[in-house]
Formats: C-alpha cells, sequence, structure tokens
C-alpha cells in the first residue's frame, strides 16, 4: 500500500511543497507533533511559527470550538460579527500609532503585505517601493515581486521595486561590521532621494533571508530617514512578531512607531489569520479593492483574539525572552566546546525564539555549508525533531513560544547531535536529493 507520503506526491501540486524531509503529521500536542505510527517529534519550527502557541492550545480550542458552535456566517465581506471587529479593536489597542487608525483583516501574511504594499501605492499616488535583498513578504503579487528571496530564485522582481542591501553584521556587504548600518542606510537614502517612492517595507530581523539580526539602530534609522522622506515605513512582522523576539513587536527593540504592520501566523494560532495596522487615509480606500470572501471569517477571528489574550496572560513575550536566552547559551556552550561538529556553528544568532544557527564549511571564510544544513535537518527528524533551513544554511529555530526548559534542553541535545552526526556523515546524499528545500 502507498505511504502517506506516496500518496501526497500523487495528488497535491508540488508548487505548493518546500519539504526538507518525509515529515508525515497525524495530531500535535504543545511543542510535540506525532507521525502516523505515535512517534513523537519535537516541533523547532512550530510551522514556520504558524504555531506560536503550540498545538491545541486550550485557549485556542476552546475559542474555536466556542466559534464552529455557533457559526457565524463566513467573513467579514458583506457584514460585521463580534470578533471580526474585536479582533480589529484589539490590534489597534496592541499596536503603536496615532490617529485615525483601521485594520485590514486577511488570511495569510501574503496577502497582508500585498494589501500593504498596493494601498501605499495607490494612497501617495507614487509607484516604487524599496524593499532589502533576501527579504521575504510573500509568495502573491506585489509582496512577491519584492521579495528578494524570490527575485534570488528567479522570479521576475517588481517592476518598481528596488532592492538594497540589509545590514548583516555576521557577512557584512561593507566587509566590516561596523559601517553595515550606516550602508545600508545610505543605499535607502539614495532611492528616497530619487522620488517617487510610495514606502519602503523591512523585516525588524530578516527571517527567510538567513535569519539576519541587524544591528541596533538600524531600525530607527530607517524610520527617521522615511519620516525625513515623508515615505511610509512598513514593518512584516509576519514571522518573528507578536512576542517571538521577547518582546511584543520585534519593531519595539528600537522603539519605533511604523506607519504600518503586518502580522500573520502566530495570529492566527495554527489557522490562516492575518491583519494590518495603519491610518485609515491608506487603509479605507478605494472600497472594495482588497477583497477575499473568507477574510475576518468568524473562526480565525474567534482564534486570533484568543491568541492575543494569551500572549498577555501567559506572558508570552517574557517566556520567549527567557527560554531563548537559555536556547541560546545551551547553543553558544556547544559552539565553543570544541566538541566534534562544533567546528561547523559559524555563528548562532537571534533573539528570544527566533534563532539561527549559521553553518558554515569554516569559520574564517565564514562559506555557507548549504550541504551539510540540508543533512543536518534531516538527521534532525530521524533523530526527532522538527526544524528547517533558510538563507540555505542556517538552521532556524523558532519552536513554540510555550516550549518549557526541559524541552529546550532536549532541543539543544537533537540539534547538536544532527550537526555533529550529520558532519560525520550519517546522512548521505541519496537520502536528501528529493528535497530540493529552499
Ligand atoms: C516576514 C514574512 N512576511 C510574509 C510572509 C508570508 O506569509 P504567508 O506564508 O503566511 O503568506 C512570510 C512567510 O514566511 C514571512 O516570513
Amino acid at each position: 500500500m502507498a505511504t502517506l507520503t506516496e500518496r501526497d506526491a500523487a495528488a497535491v501540486a508540488g508548487i505548493e511543497k518546500l519539504r526538507f524531509f518525509p515529515l508525515e503529521v497525524e495530531s500535535g500536542s504543545g511543542s510535540w507533533l506525532t507521525e502516523p505510527g505515535g512517534r513523537r517529534l519535537l516541533d523547532l519550527s512550530a510551522t514556520w511559527t504558524a504555531c506560536g502557541l503550540g498545538h491545541g492550545h486550550p485557549a485556542v480550542t476552546e475559542a474555536i470550538t466556542k466559534a464552529a458552535q455557533r457559526p457565524a456566517g463566513a467573513g467579514g465581506l458583506s457584514a460585521v460579527h463580534p470578533d471580526s471587529v474585536g479582533l480589529a479593536e484589539d490590534l489597534l489597542a496592541l499596536v503603536p500609532g496615532s490617529g485615525e487608525r483601521r485594520v485590514y483583516l486577511g488570511h495569510a501574511g501574503s496577502d497582508a503585505c500585498d494589501v500593504a504594499l498596493r494601498a501605499c501605492r495607490h494612497a501617495t499616488g507614487r509607484s516604487r517601493i524599496v524593499a532589502f535583498e533576501h527579504s521575504y513578504h510573500g509568495g502573491v503579487g506585489v509582496a512577491m515581486g519584492v521579495s528578494g528571496v524570490h527575485v534570488d530564485a528567479g522570479a521576475p522582481p517588481d517592476p518598481a521595486g528596488v532592492f538594497v542591501p540589509f545590514p548583516d553584521p555576521y557577512r557584512p556587504h561593507t566587509g566590516d561590521p561596523a559601517t553595515v548600518v550606516a550602508a545600508s542606510l545610505a543605499a535607502v537614502g539614495e532611492q528616497l532621494t530619487m522620488g517617487d517612492v510610495a514606502c519602503v517595507i523591512v523585516e525588524a530581523i530578516q527571517s527567510d533571508g538567513g535569519l539576519v539580526v541587524p544591528p541596533d539602530g538600524f531600525l530607527s534609522g530607517l524610520s527617521e530617514l522615511c519620516r525625513r522622506h515623508g515615505v511610509l515605513l512598513i514593518c512584516d512582522e509576519v514571522k518573528v512578531g507578536l512576542g517571538r523576539p521577547g518582546l511584543l513587536h520585534s519593531f519595539d527593540r528600537d522603539g519605533i512607531t511604523p506607519d504600518l504592520v503586518a502580522f500573520g501566523k502566530t495570529l492566527g494560532g495554527g489557522l490562516p489569520l492575518s491583519a494590518v495596522v495603519g491610518p485609515a487615509e491608506i487603509l479605507d480606500g478605494p472600497t472594495a479593492s482588497a477583497l477575499l470572501t473568507t477574510a475576518g471569517n468568524p473562526i480565525c477571528t474567534a482564534a486570533g483574539r484568543a491568541v492575543l489574550r494569551t500572549l498577555e496572560a501567559e506572558r508570552i513575550p517574557e517566556a520567549a525572552a527567557e527560554r531563548g536566552a537559555q536556547l541560546m547559551g545551551l547553543l553558544d556552550d556547544f559552539a565553543g566546546s570544541g566538541k566534534a561538529g562544533s567546528e561547523f556553528l559559524g555563528d548562532v544568532r537571534g533573539r528570544g525564539l527566533a534563532i539561527g544557527v549559521d553553518l558554515v564549511t569554516d569559520r574564517d571564510s565564514k562559506a555557507r555549508a548549504d550541504d551539510l544544513a540540508r543533512k543536518a535537518v534531516y538527521r534532525a527528524w530521524q533523530l526527532g525533531a522538527v526544524v528547517y533551513y533558510v538563507g540555505g544554511n542556517v538552521l532556524e529555530v523558532t519552536p513554540p513560544m510555550i516550549i518549557s526548559a526541559d524541552e529546550v534542553a532536549q532541543a539543544a541535545e537533537v540539534l547538536t547531535t544532527a550537526i555533529s552526526e550529520a558532519a560525520d556523515g550519517l546522512v548521505t546524499d541519496e537520502m536528501v536529493a528529493p528535497y530540493a528545500g529552499w
């Protein structure tokens, strides 16, 4: 009989797959996923952060169940219901800003970013968008066209999109970590001076591009630059916002107030839900220009409200800061231990529970160890953990933010063992050949 993976290959379109190993999931609980047959895997991805509160959080389950038992239609397109309006109000209270503001409710980070970008173009009457090399803002429309990751992969860039270098202190595009912020800001400034820029879009921590953490001061400099030129700043908090960076918003670290903020992933507690918070004059018109029939869906918005309540009730940002420091400490200890495989850890970086383990062929050249990353995530799956890589060679460690101290210790153990054993040749080229990855 065909396995689930074989049936998937025969039935589900490859166009929507990003696979790293033959992961089959039947259920989940807390920080764990269960394969058919009962093997449990420690989830160190949280479905790319979409299950930020883990699997089956009681508050989310209860909210979904109640909403499903009192069906209130399927979306906010032509009717309102208490949770769509309530979620918008909750988000307005949670996001800094002044003046009349509105909330767009959508399905995914992709449509949230796309709508934010289109709305900025429409409201300003300008066409150019400044984005960063290797950024990721989504897989549709303008969001896709200004995603450096897609452009890297050969997808056509948006005709009026421009890409500037993101400040990466580990692999500085200037050759010197001390100058990356100034050089990035200068590149943005040059574009803004040329005019016709509708907005700048930025991830406070660049995730799919390789979990790149910019030096402090970059975002505040960017915000100041945008203000000076009268250009809107969109902060894309889809991946590492809502508690994960150890703060409610990752832009809080630089104390800025972006003009628009996009949310997704964690917001839905595992269900499709996204949002953009921004000025009314940008998000209010033209009417009916961003229509998804089931946007503002009663079940998703009920889940979203439960997620936001839980972030506060369970002090999730504080928990992410604490568990993140523990995990970074354990990974750093291994990197400095001189144990087999530790020499391939070029850099361990992150904030809170958004951690990148940058694997290199050697620490002097910092050459990306893509092959090792591919094999290490495969080995981790064999050993009982789910973790993926970004930027070709960076293990992206983003477990559910409810992970316990014991589970963090297990995470460090499985990750370091997977790296050493993969480096030791326990995973063959044939095993990873079917997984083109990212
Ligand atoms: C920063 C960022 N923005 C937007 C998106 C798009 O979100 P989605 O895949 O939910 O459409 C992603 C997805 O990885 C992301 O990381």
